[in-house]
């Protein structure tokens, strides 16, 4: 989700200052011991210096099985896309960007044509959804030519959707002046799809008719699993046995597992409910503060009773869940898994650790939020994708002490452990689940900076957290994983579980990389000096780990006046002497956010999501909408909007990428 639009309007005054009031772990006397010898050697850069960082932190000589470099080779090959900004996307020279699939394509069969004056409810719940995020691939038969691909459609920008709403009006006031119909329309553009596409003549096409291809909508029904399905805070008007919700909202990131199904997160949940003075009326005002509940912004509640707090007082803790959904089956009903907790969920970076038991790293992306991990109690069983089916049901969900000596420890929450008994509210383990904020709140979690993405390099172990940023750190507020007072560009933060165990009580970490122009000294940014004036980016948000074991690092942030720049999709060197060196691949038209970065298992498709192209991110009247946008990308014809998309990057004359 763009910051600025966030932030200035209703929504984000509450992101702004975060929404976590306790004293954990932003005392300032932490710094002062964990000003490390390694951030001192980072900040004063130099390539001696780096390789003898690598070799401190116990690199493993080889980075990945398949043997991406670890010495002086770099890992990528390509020649480097120049940074800036302007209307359209820009790829590294030698490769093709094709947009695969637009907002208001058809998904589903019976789909009409996309048409950007009449979009109704209707079409728009067969049709591909608006702001693409999370891009997950499932092979068909193995093939990396043919495949499933499994999408998020995270959130709405009505200034851009709908033609004559938005001229002379704030952002707030074009909120207003939605009529039903356009609201039902952005509740059908939200959720995901399941797309069917293939890869012929060297070109990706998505195929029409699919037996496979899906919409899920906030309208979609979904099961309520694990501890806190049936719980009496789940229980509504509609849902009495609390077992059974319709929908799931501003769906971010994501992951796939081993058997089979897609992982889909659930952000910003709190911007979606309405209600007079829910939060001081209800008993649990102090939750739903935590949650940030009280700002509403889309007005949804306006066309359906149950986001009215005030009428449906339990309806928001059946959102903020991991969604786990069978892509090979459109009548499958998808999942919300409540054991791995409820929080602003970024997404869900997954591996099966040495012992077979599944582990799923989670970011709740909020100013002063945490890092969290689930491990399951079962075991995966590689040969039955069926016998893993209620795997996510069951295990332990701990969240983040990050140390001031470079140690970590993981801290269970689990009912009746520590603090977490019916004293401080957790009668069992559903409470536990439903309020994983409070739970972390009361176990000394770190505050982080905003943890975005988190991927899992398998071969080596490596954890890599993306914190995209907190103005708002204050001096006194930081600690040794959150170094920076006003964090405008984030860092990203590598855990080492001790042992390669990711299901170990403690870890070891580190921080990979400060973000931001190295050029600028007081900014702090530690970037290798290989990397180039384009190299260089601020505001991780997205990040993979390729089939090779490379670092892709994705943005969402820098175009706002700060750097010159638009968002992309940046590769990053993580061992060895070219350690955080960082080279610009791809990037995005003016306005958007690069999501999704995914590639095919023979390296050879590079799958991106282009986030809310043209968004100004403005809140004045003279912001950039759909009548006068900044960009007409993709389509550019008069009349058109700019369109979020899907896009697949393939090399020229075929070949895997960046090698
Ligand atoms: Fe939806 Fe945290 O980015
Ligand atoms: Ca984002
Ligand atoms: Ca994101
Ligand atoms: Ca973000």
């Amino acid at each position: 989700m763009n910051e600025l639009k966030r932030v200035t309007p209703l929504p984000e005054a509450q992101e702004d200052d975060g929404s976590n009031p306790t004293a954990n772990a932003t005392l300032g006397d932490v710094i002062a011991g964990r000003l490390s010898r390694r951030d001192v050697m980072m900040g004063a850069l130099a390539v001696t210096a780096v390789s003898a960082i690598a070799a401190d932190l116990d690199i493993p000589s080889k980075s990945h099985a398949t043997g991406a470099a670890t010495n002086s080779t770099p890992s990528f090959r390509f020649a480097e896309v120049e940074a800036g900004v302007d209307a359209t996307h820009h790829v590294a020279e030698g490769y093709d960007a094709d947009v695969l699939i637009r907002w208001g394509d058809p998904v589903l069969g019976d789909a009409p044509p996309f048409d950007t004056a009449k979009q109704t409810a209707s079409s728009q719940s067969t049709q591909f959804g608006y702001n693409n995020d999370y891009i997950g691939y499932f092979p068909l038969e193995g093939s990396s030519n043919h495949g499933l691909l499994v999408v998020n459609h995270e959130y709405t920008n009505e200034e851009l959707m709908f033609p004559g709403i938005a001229e002379g009006r704030t952002r707030p006031e074009i909120q207003k002046a939605l009529t039903p119909e356009q609201i039902l329309t952005t509740m059908m553009a939200h959720g995901g799809s399941v797309i069917e596409v293939r890869r012929t003549g060297g070109k990706w096409t998505v195929v029409a008719n699919s037996k496979y291809a899906r919409r899920i909508t906030a309208d979609t029904e979904m099961a309520i699993t694990g501890p806190a399905a049936g719980h009496k805070k789940m229980r509504t008007s509609a849902d009495p046995e609390g077992r059974l919700v319709k929908g799931m909202i501003n769906n971010c990131a994501g992951g796939m597992t081993p058997w089979g199904t897609w992982l889909t997160c659930e952000e910003n949940i709190n911007f979606y409910f309405d209600g007079k003075d829910p939060v001081g009326r209800s008993a649990d005002a102090a939750a739903l503060a935590r949650y940030g509940f009280g700002k509403p912004w889309n007005p949804w509640a306006r066309v359906d009773p149950r986001f009215d707090m005030a009428r449906e007082p339990n309806e928001p803790n059946r959102f903020g869940w991991v969604v786990e959904i069978d892509p090979f089956d459109p009548k499958s009903v998808p999942k919300k898994r409540t054991a791995l907790g409820r929080f602003k969920h970024e997404g869900a970076g997954n591996v099966v650790n040495k012992d077979g038991r599944f582990v799923v790293y989670q970011g709740d992306d909020e100013r002063f939020d945490y890092v969290y991990r689930f491990v399951t109690a079962g075991r995966v069983d590689a040969s039955n994708h069926a016998a893993n089916r209620d795997l996510l049901d069951a295990g332990t969900l701990s969240v983040a002490r990050f140390d001031e000596d470079g140690r970590g420890a993981w801290l269970p929450l689990v009912h009746g452990q520590g603090p977490l008994v019916a004293a401080n509210g957790f009668a069992d383990q559903g409470d536990v689940v439903i309020h994983a904020r409070l739970a972390a709140d009361l176990l000394g979690a770190t505050k982080m900076d905003r943890p975005e993405d988190v991927d899992v390099d398998p071969a080596t172990n490596r954890v890599f957290v993306m914190l995209t940023n907190n103005s708002r750190r204050k001096a006194g507020d930081i600690n040794a994983a959150n170094p920076r007072a006003g964090n405008d560009f984030g860092h990203i933060v590598e855990i080492r579980p001790d042992g390669g165990d990711h299901a170990s009580e403690t870890f070891g970490w580190d921080i990979l990389l400060r973000c931001g122009d190295p050029a600028i000294a007081p900014v702090g940014a530690t970037f290798n000096p290989a990397t180039t004036a384009n190299g260089w980016f601020g505001m991780p948000d997205n990040c993979m780990i390729d089939p090779a074991g490379r670092l892709w690092v994705a943005t969402d942030g820098n175009n706002r006046g700060k750097t010159g720049r638009t968002d992309g999709v940046w590769a990053l060197e993580t061992a060895g002497p070219a350690r955080g060196t960082s080279k610009l691949f791809f990037r995005v038209p003016e306005g958007a956010e690069l999501c999704g970065p995914y590639m095919t298992p023979d390296l050879e498709t590079f799958f991106v999501a282009i986030q809310h192209p043209g968004d100004s991110a403005d809140d004045s009247p003279s912001m950039s909408t759909h009548d006068k946008p900044l960009t007409r990308w993709p389509d550019f014809k008069d009349g058109m909007p700019p369109r979020p998309s899907v896009m697949a990057i393939t090399r020229k004359g075929g070949g895997k990428i960046a090698t």
